[in-house]
Protein backbone atom coordinates (compact mmCIF):
# COMPACT_ATOMS: atom_id res chain seq x y z
CA UNK A 1 0.00 0.00 0.00
CA UNK A 2 1.61 2.99 -0.88
CA UNK A 3 0.96 6.51 0.62
CA UNK A 4 1.77 10.07 -1.08
CA UNK A 5 4.32 12.23 0.95
CA UNK A 6 3.52 16.19 0.21
CA UNK A 7 5.86 18.82 1.76
CA UNK A 8 3.24 22.01 1.54
CA UNK A 9 3.27 25.82 0.54
CA UNK A 10 5.56 25.30 -3.14
CA UNK A 11 4.19 27.57 -5.69
CA UNK A 12 3.78 25.58 -8.98
CA UNK A 13 4.43 26.74 -12.26
CA UNK A 14 5.49 25.45 -15.60
CA UNK A 15 3.06 22.94 -18.24
CA UNK A 16 1.52 20.19 -18.05
CA UNK A 17 -0.02 17.86 -20.37
CA UNK A 18 -3.40 16.16 -19.70
CA UNK A 19 -4.22 12.59 -20.19
CA UNK A 20 -7.15 10.22 -21.85
CA UNK A 21 -10.41 10.72 -20.06
CA UNK A 22 -10.93 7.66 -17.71
CA UNK A 23 -14.58 7.93 -18.11
CA UNK A 24 -14.54 8.24 -21.89
CA UNK A 25 -12.15 5.29 -22.20
CA UNK A 26 -14.00 2.76 -20.15
CA UNK A 27 -17.31 2.77 -22.39
CA UNK A 28 -15.01 3.28 -25.49
CA UNK A 29 -13.06 -0.18 -25.30
CA UNK A 30 -16.47 -1.44 -23.49
CA UNK A 31 -17.81 -0.91 -26.98
CA UNK A 32 -15.44 -2.83 -28.30
CA UNK A 33 -17.61 -5.76 -28.11
CA UNK A 34 -20.17 -4.42 -30.31
CA UNK A 35 -17.74 -5.45 -33.15
CA UNK A 36 -15.48 -9.06 -34.31
CA UNK A 37 -12.47 -7.49 -35.38
CA UNK A 38 -9.38 -5.48 -33.88
CA UNK A 39 -10.39 -1.83 -33.11
CA UNK A 40 -7.23 0.37 -32.25
CA UNK A 41 -7.36 3.23 -29.79
CA UNK A 42 -4.92 5.45 -28.92
CA UNK A 43 -4.61 8.22 -26.12
CA UNK A 44 -5.81 5.58 -23.41
CA UNK A 45 -4.91 6.34 -19.66
CA UNK A 46 -2.51 4.11 -17.89
CA UNK A 47 -4.75 3.36 -15.30
CA UNK A 48 -6.12 0.81 -12.68
CA UNK A 49 -9.50 1.25 -13.79
CA UNK A 50 -8.06 0.67 -17.33
CA UNK A 51 -6.32 -2.46 -16.24
CA UNK A 52 -9.53 -3.91 -14.51
CA UNK A 53 -11.63 -3.52 -17.67
CA UNK A 54 -8.90 -5.24 -19.48
CA UNK A 55 -8.82 -8.21 -17.02
CA UNK A 56 -13.01 -8.40 -17.31
CA UNK A 57 -13.23 -8.67 -21.12
CA UNK A 58 -10.10 -10.99 -21.00
CA UNK A 59 -12.55 -13.26 -19.17
CA UNK A 60 -15.49 -12.84 -21.58
CA UNK A 61 -12.90 -14.12 -24.55
CA UNK A 62 -11.48 -10.47 -25.55
CA UNK A 63 -8.16 -10.20 -27.28
CA UNK A 64 -5.45 -7.18 -25.98
CA UNK A 65 -2.49 -6.30 -27.72
CA UNK A 66 -0.66 -2.86 -26.71
CA UNK A 67 2.53 -1.00 -27.81
CA UNK A 68 3.81 2.64 -26.52
CA UNK A 69 0.72 4.10 -28.70
CA UNK A 70 -2.35 2.34 -29.32
CA UNK A 71 -3.92 -0.17 -27.14
CA UNK A 72 -5.71 -2.72 -29.68
CA UNK A 73 -8.99 -4.92 -28.58
CA UNK A 74 -10.41 -7.75 -30.62
CA UNK A 75 -13.92 -9.32 -29.61
CA UNK A 76 -13.72 -11.81 -32.50
CA UNK A 77 -13.21 -14.51 -29.76
CA UNK A 78 -16.35 -13.40 -27.61
CA UNK A 79 -17.02 -16.64 -25.49
CA UNK A 80 -18.84 -15.98 -22.38
CA UNK A 81 -21.64 -13.47 -20.92
CA UNK A 82 -20.42 -13.40 -17.23
CA UNK A 83 -19.41 -10.33 -15.30
CA UNK A 84 -18.49 -11.42 -12.01
CA UNK A 85 -19.21 -10.26 -8.34
CA UNK A 86 -15.12 -9.91 -7.67
CA UNK A 87 -14.13 -7.25 -10.32
CA UNK A 88 -17.49 -5.60 -10.74
CA UNK A 89 -17.36 -4.54 -6.70
CA UNK A 90 -14.14 -3.16 -7.44
CA UNK A 91 -15.14 -0.71 -10.41
CA UNK A 92 -19.36 0.05 -10.77
CA UNK A 93 -18.32 1.17 -14.61
CA UNK A 94 -18.29 -2.65 -14.99
CA UNK A 95 -22.04 -2.52 -15.64
CA UNK A 96 -21.40 -1.04 -19.01
CA UNK A 97 -21.10 -4.48 -20.46
CA UNK A 98 -24.55 -5.71 -19.98
CA UNK A 99 -26.08 -3.34 -23.06
CA UNK A 100 -23.02 -4.80 -25.31
CA UNK A 101 -23.33 -8.04 -24.38
CA UNK A 102 -27.05 -8.36 -24.60
CA UNK A 103 -26.59 -6.69 -28.39
CA UNK A 104 -23.99 -8.86 -29.84
CA UNK A 105 -24.95 -12.40 -27.59
CA UNK A 106 -28.47 -11.75 -26.61
CA UNK A 107 -27.32 -12.64 -22.81
CA UNK A 108 -26.16 -11.12 -20.28
CA UNK A 109 -24.95 -12.17 -16.49
CA UNK A 110 -23.87 -8.91 -14.46
CA UNK A 111 -23.34 -8.66 -11.42
CA UNK A 112 -24.94 -5.98 -9.25
CA UNK A 113 -22.54 -3.37 -8.68
CA UNK A 114 -23.18 -2.67 -5.25
CA UNK A 115 -22.94 0.93 -3.46
CA UNK A 116 -19.66 2.54 -3.12
CA UNK A 117 -17.93 5.49 -0.76
CA UNK A 118 -20.27 8.47 -2.28
CA UNK A 119 -23.75 6.58 -2.57
CA UNK A 120 -26.16 3.73 -2.96
CA UNK A 121 -25.71 4.40 -6.99
CA UNK A 122 -28.13 1.86 -7.96
CA UNK A 123 -29.07 0.89 -11.53
CA UNK A 124 -32.55 0.80 -12.05
CA UNK A 125 -32.68 2.79 -15.06
CA UNK A 126 -30.01 1.08 -16.75
CA UNK A 127 -32.25 -1.95 -16.28
CA UNK A 128 -35.71 -0.16 -17.13
CA UNK A 129 -34.79 0.97 -20.34
CA UNK A 130 -33.64 -3.04 -21.29
CA UNK A 131 -36.54 -4.35 -20.41
CA UNK A 132 -38.64 -1.63 -22.79
CA UNK A 133 -36.00 -2.77 -25.16
CA UNK A 134 -37.48 -6.55 -25.04
CA UNK A 135 -34.61 -7.89 -22.73
CA UNK A 136 -36.06 -9.96 -20.35
CA UNK A 137 -34.01 -9.59 -16.96
CA UNK A 138 -34.31 -11.16 -13.25
CA UNK A 139 -32.42 -9.80 -10.37
CA UNK A 140 -30.78 -13.09 -8.43
CA UNK A 141 -28.08 -14.10 -5.98
CA UNK A 142 -27.00 -10.65 -6.64
CA UNK A 143 -26.49 -10.61 -10.44
CA UNK A 144 -28.64 -9.25 -13.24
CA UNK A 145 -29.37 -11.81 -15.61
CA UNK A 146 -30.65 -10.74 -18.59
CA UNK A 147 -31.20 -11.98 -22.05
CA UNK A 148 -33.07 -12.04 -25.59
CA UNK A 149 -34.01 -13.19 -28.88
CA UNK A 150 -33.06 -9.57 -30.36
CA UNK A 151 -33.54 -5.85 -28.79
CA UNK A 152 -35.70 -3.55 -30.21
CA UNK A 153 -36.02 0.06 -30.49
CA UNK A 154 -38.02 1.85 -28.05
CA UNK A 155 -39.32 5.44 -26.51
CA UNK A 156 -37.20 5.60 -23.28
CA UNK A 157 -37.46 8.25 -20.56
CA UNK A 158 -34.85 8.24 -18.07
CA UNK A 159 -35.79 9.58 -14.49
CA UNK A 160 -32.68 10.74 -13.71
CA UNK A 161 -29.64 11.87 -16.54
CA UNK A 162 -27.84 9.09 -15.38
CA UNK A 163 -24.35 9.10 -17.71
CA UNK A 164 -23.28 4.96 -17.44
CA UNK A 165 -27.43 4.71 -17.99
CA UNK A 166 -27.67 6.38 -21.02
CA UNK A 167 -24.12 4.88 -22.33
CA UNK A 168 -25.59 1.54 -21.56
CA UNK A 169 -28.90 2.26 -23.76
CA UNK A 170 -26.87 3.87 -26.25
CA UNK A 171 -24.44 0.38 -26.49
CA UNK A 172 -27.55 -1.61 -26.32
CA UNK A 173 -29.37 0.14 -29.10
CA UNK A 174 -26.76 0.39 -32.22
CA UNK A 175 -28.25 -3.27 -33.10
CA UNK A 176 -31.65 -3.51 -32.49
CA UNK A 177 -33.91 -3.58 -34.64
CA UNK A 178 -35.69 -0.69 -35.34
CA UNK A 179 -34.88 3.21 -33.53
CA UNK A 180 -34.54 3.72 -29.91
CA UNK A 181 -34.78 7.56 -28.37
CA UNK A 182 -33.36 8.10 -25.15
CA UNK A 183 -35.50 10.89 -23.06
CA UNK A 184 -33.47 12.81 -20.65
CA UNK A 185 -30.70 11.63 -21.63
CA UNK A 186 -26.80 13.16 -20.14
CA UNK A 187 -24.86 15.34 -22.01
CA UNK A 188 -21.29 14.63 -20.58
CA UNK A 189 -18.81 15.37 -23.18
CA UNK A 190 -17.85 11.45 -22.56
CA UNK A 191 -21.42 10.65 -23.85
CA UNK A 192 -20.29 12.57 -26.84
CA UNK A 193 -16.92 11.16 -27.62
CA UNK A 194 -18.97 7.22 -27.41
CA UNK A 195 -21.36 8.40 -29.96
CA UNK A 196 -18.78 10.13 -32.25
CA UNK A 197 -16.65 6.10 -31.93
CA UNK A 198 -20.06 4.21 -32.16
CA UNK A 199 -21.06 6.15 -35.65
CA UNK A 200 -17.27 5.65 -36.80
CA UNK A 201 -17.94 1.82 -35.83
CA UNK A 202 -20.95 2.04 -38.46
CA UNK A 203 -23.72 2.96 -36.18
CA UNK A 204 -26.22 6.04 -36.52
CA UNK A 205 -26.71 7.92 -33.69
CA UNK A 206 -28.00 11.30 -33.71
CA UNK A 207 -28.16 14.34 -30.95
CA UNK A 208 -25.66 13.04 -28.28
CA UNK A 209 -24.46 15.82 -26.29
CA UNK A 210 -28.26 17.09 -26.01
CA UNK A 211 -30.99 15.23 -23.57
CA UNK A 212 -33.04 13.02 -26.68
CA UNK A 213 -30.47 10.64 -28.15
CA UNK A 214 -31.77 8.75 -31.56
CA UNK A 215 -30.21 5.66 -32.41
CA UNK A 216 -31.23 3.73 -35.63
CA UNK A 217 -30.11 0.28 -35.23
CA UNK A 218 -27.97 -1.11 -38.06
CA UNK A 219 -27.14 -4.71 -38.95
CA UNK A 220 -23.43 -5.08 -37.99
CA UNK A 221 -20.66 -2.48 -36.69
CA UNK A 222 -17.15 -2.41 -38.02
CA UNK A 223 -14.00 -2.11 -36.00
CA UNK A 224 -12.85 1.46 -35.24
CA UNK A 225 -9.33 3.85 -34.85
CA UNK A 226 -9.96 5.84 -32.46
CA UNK A 227 -8.39 8.59 -30.15
CA UNK A 228 -10.06 9.13 -26.24
CA UNK A 229 -11.01 12.53 -25.68
CA UNK A 230 -8.47 14.54 -22.47
CA UNK A 231 -9.75 14.01 -19.14
CA UNK A 232 -11.75 17.49 -17.84
CA UNK A 233 -11.63 15.94 -14.17
CA UNK A 234 -7.65 15.88 -14.45
CA UNK A 235 -7.82 19.49 -16.53
CA UNK A 236 -10.09 20.75 -13.61
CA UNK A 237 -7.84 19.41 -10.60
CA UNK A 238 -4.89 20.85 -12.51
CA UNK A 239 -6.35 23.89 -12.42
CA UNK A 240 -7.29 24.07 -8.67
CA UNK A 241 -4.07 23.46 -8.61
CA UNK A 242 -2.25 26.72 -9.79
CA UNK A 243 -5.02 28.49 -7.89
CA UNK A 244 -4.46 27.04 -4.88
CA UNK A 245 -0.38 27.61 -4.91
CA UNK A 246 -0.40 31.25 -6.56
CA UNK A 247 0.95 29.11 -9.11
CA UNK A 248 1.45 29.97 -12.94
CA UNK A 249 0.32 27.01 -15.30
CA UNK A 250 0.13 25.99 -18.87
CA UNK A 251 -2.20 22.99 -18.81
CA UNK A 252 -1.93 21.60 -22.67
CA UNK A 253 -3.85 18.85 -24.65
CA UNK A 254 -6.91 19.85 -23.22
CA UNK A 255 -10.36 20.65 -24.17
CA UNK A 256 -11.18 24.25 -22.66
CA UNK A 257 -14.95 23.72 -23.79
CA UNK A 258 -15.51 20.79 -21.20
CA UNK A 259 -14.22 23.14 -18.43
CA UNK A 260 -16.46 25.77 -19.01
CA UNK A 261 -18.81 25.74 -15.35
CA UNK A 262 -14.79 25.22 -13.31
CA UNK A 263 -13.60 28.04 -15.62
CA UNK A 264 -16.65 30.39 -14.33
CA UNK A 265 -16.36 29.23 -10.79
CA UNK A 266 -12.52 29.96 -10.57
CA UNK A 267 -12.89 33.48 -11.88
CA UNK A 268 -15.23 34.31 -9.72
CA UNK A 269 -12.99 33.26 -7.09
CA UNK A 270 -10.52 35.86 -8.26
CA UNK A 271 -8.04 33.16 -10.67
CA UNK A 272 -6.69 34.32 -13.79
CA UNK A 273 -7.89 32.14 -16.19
CA UNK A 274 -7.17 32.20 -20.16
CA UNK A 275 -8.42 30.07 -22.77
CA UNK A 276 -6.61 28.73 -25.94
CA UNK A 277 -7.47 26.00 -29.00
CA UNK A 278 -6.06 23.01 -26.61
CA UNK A 279 -4.67 24.31 -23.46
CA UNK A 280 -5.66 26.63 -20.80
CA UNK A 281 -3.52 29.20 -18.75
CA UNK A 282 -4.10 29.52 -15.23
CA UNK A 283 -2.39 31.74 -12.28
CA UNK A 284 -3.13 31.77 -8.69
CA UNK A 285 -3.91 35.50 -7.30
CA UNK A 286 -2.89 36.28 -3.60
CA UNK A 287 -6.30 35.82 -1.81
CA UNK A 288 -8.91 33.41 -3.37
CA UNK A 289 -12.41 34.96 -3.36
CA UNK A 290 -14.92 32.63 -1.22
CA UNK A 291 -18.00 31.79 -3.95
CA UNK A 292 -20.83 29.26 -3.59
CA UNK A 293 -21.20 26.28 -5.63
CA UNK A 294 -23.77 23.60 -6.56
CA UNK A 295 -22.88 20.36 -8.78
CA UNK A 296 -25.54 19.93 -11.39
CA UNK A 297 -25.17 17.02 -14.71
CA UNK A 298 -23.08 18.49 -17.30
CA UNK A 299 -22.73 21.28 -18.33
CA UNK A 300 -23.32 22.34 -14.90
CA UNK A 301 -20.68 22.00 -12.30
CA UNK A 302 -19.02 18.46 -12.23
CA UNK A 303 -19.38 16.55 -9.23
CA UNK A 304 -16.41 14.84 -9.35
CA UNK A 305 -14.79 18.67 -9.15
CA UNK A 306 -16.65 19.18 -5.92
CA UNK A 307 -14.45 17.90 -3.32
CA UNK A 308 -11.35 19.66 -5.46
CA UNK A 309 -13.34 23.11 -5.34
CA UNK A 310 -13.98 22.59 -1.90
CA UNK A 311 -10.48 22.56 -1.22
CA UNK A 312 -9.94 26.06 -2.88
CA UNK A 313 -12.84 27.26 -0.63
CA UNK A 314 -11.02 26.82 2.26
CA UNK A 315 -8.20 29.34 2.21
CA UNK A 316 -10.42 31.52 0.29
CA UNK A 317 -11.41 34.80 2.38
CA UNK A 318 -14.69 34.41 3.68
CA UNK A 319 -17.85 31.95 3.56
CA UNK A 320 -19.17 29.69 0.64
CA UNK A 321 -21.79 27.28 0.58
CA UNK A 322 -21.27 24.43 -1.90
CA UNK A 323 -24.39 21.99 -2.64
CA UNK A 324 -23.38 18.24 -3.48
CA UNK A 325 -27.00 17.53 -5.88
CA UNK A 326 -25.69 14.37 -7.60
CA UNK A 327 -24.58 11.92 -5.11
CA UNK A 328 -26.25 11.69 -1.52
CA UNK A 329 -22.96 10.98 0.29
CA UNK A 330 -20.14 12.61 -1.15
CA UNK A 331 -18.42 15.01 1.95
CA UNK A 332 -16.38 12.12 2.93
CA UNK A 333 -13.62 13.69 2.12
CA UNK A 334 -14.80 16.97 4.45
CA UNK A 335 -13.68 15.13 8.06
CA UNK A 336 -10.06 14.40 6.19
CA UNK A 337 -9.88 18.28 5.47
CA UNK A 338 -10.78 19.26 8.83
CA UNK A 339 -7.72 17.49 9.57
CA UNK A 340 -5.84 19.36 7.65
CA UNK A 341 -7.23 22.76 9.49
CA UNK A 342 -10.07 23.56 7.22
CA UNK A 343 -13.25 24.97 8.91
CA UNK A 344 -16.27 23.17 6.81
CA UNK A 345 -20.10 22.21 8.72
CA UNK A 346 -21.74 20.02 6.83
CA UNK A 347 -25.83 19.91 6.88
CA UNK A 348 -27.21 17.24 4.71
CA UNK A 349 -25.99 17.77 1.64
CA UNK A 350 -24.64 21.35 2.34
CA UNK A 351 -21.44 21.69 3.13
CA UNK A 352 -20.44 25.47 4.68
CA UNK A 353 -17.05 26.72 4.42
CA UNK A 354 -15.27 29.52 6.39
CA UNK A 355 -12.00 30.11 4.72
CA UNK A 356 -8.95 30.11 7.11
CA UNK A 357 -5.64 31.73 6.22
CA UNK A 358 -3.40 28.45 6.36
CA UNK A 359 -3.98 25.02 6.30
CA UNK A 360 -1.13 23.11 8.14
CA UNK A 361 -0.07 19.78 6.96
CA UNK A 362 -1.36 16.21 8.93
CA UNK A 363 -1.60 12.60 7.94
CA UNK A 364 -4.74 11.66 5.92
CA UNK A 365 -6.41 8.62 4.53
CA UNK A 366 -8.00 8.51 1.04
CA UNK A 367 -11.63 7.45 0.65
CA UNK A 368 -12.50 7.61 -2.76
CA UNK A 369 -10.86 8.47 -6.29
CA UNK A 370 -11.35 12.41 -6.15
CA UNK A 371 -11.92 13.17 -2.45
CA UNK A 372 -8.07 11.55 -2.72
CA UNK A 373 -7.15 14.54 -5.01
CA UNK A 374 -8.68 16.82 -2.96
CA UNK A 375 -6.31 15.76 -0.04
CA UNK A 376 -3.07 15.56 -2.33
CA UNK A 377 -4.46 19.89 -3.45
CA UNK A 378 -4.57 20.11 -0.04
CA UNK A 379 -0.98 19.00 0.73
CA UNK A 380 0.17 21.49 -1.44
CA UNK A 381 -1.42 24.31 -0.35
CA UNK A 382 -0.79 23.46 3.49
CA UNK A 383 1.97 24.51 5.68
CA UNK A 384 4.30 21.36 6.44
CA UNK A 385 4.24 17.43 5.63
CA UNK A 386 0.76 16.06 4.57
CA UNK A 387 0.94 12.24 4.20
CA UNK A 388 -1.94 10.74 2.18
CA UNK A 389 -2.33 7.01 2.40
CA UNK A 390 -4.71 4.31 0.48
CA UNK A 391 -3.69 6.20 -2.53
CA UNK A 392 -4.83 3.09 -4.47
CA UNK A 393 -8.15 5.48 -4.51
CA UNK A 394 -6.28 7.40 -6.49
CA UNK A 395 -4.35 5.65 -8.93
CA UNK A 396 -7.57 4.24 -10.42
CA UNK A 397 -8.44 7.97 -11.81
CA UNK A 398 -5.20 9.56 -12.17
CA UNK A 399 -2.01 8.95 -14.72
CA UNK A 400 1.19 9.62 -12.46
CA UNK A 401 0.40 12.60 -10.82
CA UNK A 402 2.66 12.89 -8.22
CA UNK A 403 5.34 12.83 -11.31
CA UNK A 404 3.02 15.43 -13.42
CA UNK A 405 3.02 16.86 -9.93
CA UNK A 406 6.80 17.03 -9.14
CA UNK A 407 8.19 18.35 -12.16
CA UNK A 408 6.00 21.56 -11.55
CA UNK A 409 8.01 22.29 -8.38
CA UNK A 410 5.83 20.30 -6.01
CA UNK A 411 7.41 18.89 -2.86
CA UNK A 412 5.67 15.40 -3.85
CA UNK A 413 7.03 11.97 -3.39
CA UNK A 414 5.23 8.49 -3.39
CA UNK A 415 6.44 6.07 -0.41
CA UNK A 416 6.23 2.26 -0.67
CA UNK A 417 5.15 0.70 2.53
C1 LIG B 1 -20.63 8.60 -13.86
O1 LIG B 1 -21.10 7.73 -12.86
C2 LIG B 1 -19.14 8.75 -13.63
N1 LIG B 1 -18.51 7.43 -13.78
C3 LIG B 1 -18.89 9.29 -12.23
O2 LIG B 1 -17.49 9.47 -12.07
C4 LIG B 1 -19.59 10.65 -12.11
O3 LIG B 1 -19.41 11.15 -10.80
C5 LIG B 1 -21.08 10.49 -12.43
O4 LIG B 1 -21.25 9.90 -13.73
C6 LIG B 1 -21.83 11.81 -12.41
O5 LIG B 1 -21.26 12.68 -13.33
C7 LIG B 1 -18.26 6.95 -15.03
O6 LIG B 1 -18.56 7.59 -16.03
C8 LIG B 1 -17.57 5.63 -15.12
P1 LIG B 1 -24.93 8.61 -12.73
P2 LIG B 1 -22.59 7.12 -12.97
O7 LIG B 1 -25.60 7.36 -13.18
O8 LIG B 1 -22.99 6.97 -14.37
C9 LIG B 1 -28.49 8.02 -9.69
C10 LIG B 1 -15.39 9.12 -11.08
O9 LIG B 1 -14.89 9.60 -10.09
N2 LIG B 1 -28.87 6.84 -10.48
O10 LIG B 1 -24.87 9.78 -13.67
O11 LIG B 1 -22.63 5.91 -12.09
C11 LIG B 1 -27.15 7.85 -8.99
O12 LIG B 1 -27.30 7.17 -7.77
C12 LIG B 1 -16.85 8.67 -11.07
O13 LIG B 1 -14.81 8.97 -12.18
C13 LIG B 1 -30.01 6.12 -10.15
O14 LIG B 1 -30.70 6.43 -9.17
O15 LIG B 1 -23.44 8.27 -12.31
C14 LIG B 1 -26.69 9.29 -8.81
O16 LIG B 1 -27.29 9.81 -7.64
C15 LIG B 1 -17.43 8.82 -9.68
N3 LIG B 1 -30.36 5.04 -10.90
C16 LIG B 1 -27.25 10.00 -10.03
O17 LIG B 1 -28.27 9.13 -10.57
C17 LIG B 1 -29.63 4.64 -11.99
O18 LIG B 1 -30.01 3.64 -12.66
C18 LIG B 1 -26.25 10.23 -11.15
O19 LIG B 1 -25.56 9.04 -11.33
C19 LIG B 1 -28.47 5.38 -12.32
C20 LIG B 1 -28.12 6.48 -11.57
Amino acid sequence: MDKIVITGGRRLEGTVAISGAKNAALPILISSILTDDWNTFHNVPDLWDIRTIKRLMTDLGVRFKEDKTALKVDAGGLNSFEAPYDLVKTMRASVLVLGPLLARLGRARVSLPGGCAIGARPIDIHIKGLRQMGASINLDHGYVDAKTDQLKGADIYLDITTVTGTENLMMAAVLAKGSTILRNAAKEPEIVALADCLNNMGADIQGAGSSVITITGVKKLKPTFWSIIPDRIETGTFMVAAALTKGDLKIVNCVPSHVEAVIHKLKQAGVVVEKGQTSIFVKGPEQIQSVDMKTFPYPGFPTDMQAQFMVLMSIASGLSVITEAIFENRFIHVSELQRIGADIIVSGNCAVVRGVPQLSGAPVMATDLRASASLILAGLAAEGTTEVSRVYHLDRGYERIEEKFSALGAGIERVRV
